[in-house]
């Protein structure tokens, strides 16, 4: 049985009928043609579904659309602005060569976006923690941190 909920996405008030065994990545991807929310490994293991849900970075493989009722999600594509400049942290990863295939990035960039919105100013620790269920197979990360790091300090 279908249910109608209600959201914002990428600052945009919208509505879907969903299923109960509907995923939040089905739904963005099939309902809203999102395909910056990556499907990899589609059991919560590799983080390239990364999404942003009232503030916190979560694998939208497994979490149900039926729970974004009411709440503010972020992909990928609501972080450029819309003159198509590139938001900060993006910028960041471009600059530090933190782009290679490129699988992994979308989800990167949202797991950096929710640490750096909570914590302006992290270290290199909790950086490394904020990334930890984002798989990379390209850049062995330290691109990636440094990413962040220089995303950190642009915003300081
Ligand atoms: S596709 Fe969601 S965690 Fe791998
Ligand atoms: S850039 Fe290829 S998986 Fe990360």
């Amino acid at each position: 049985m279908r249910q109608v909920i209600e959201f914002e996405l990428n600052g945009q008030e919208v509505s879907a009928a969903v299923t109960g065994g509907q995923t939040l990545l089905d739904l963005l991807r099939d309902e809203f043609e999102l395909y910056g929310v990556k499907e990899g490994c589609g059991a919560g293991e590799c983080g390239a579904c990364t999404v942003i849900v009232d503030g916190l970075a979560l694998t939208a493989c497994i979490f149900p659309a039926r729970e974004v009722e009411g709440a503010s999600v972020t992909t990928i594509e609501g972080l450029a602005s819309a003159q198509g400049e590139l938001h900060p942290i993006q910028e960041s990863f471009v600059n530090q060569g933190a782009v290679q295939c490129g699988f992994c990035t979308p989800g990167n960039v949202l797991s950096a976006k929710a640490l750096l919105d909570e914590n302006p100013s992290p270290s290199e620790e909790e950086i490394r923690v904020a990334i930890a269920g984002n798989l990379c197979r390209c850049t062995g990360y330290t691109q990636i941190v440094e990413a962040i790091q220089d995303a950190a300090g642009r915003k300081s």
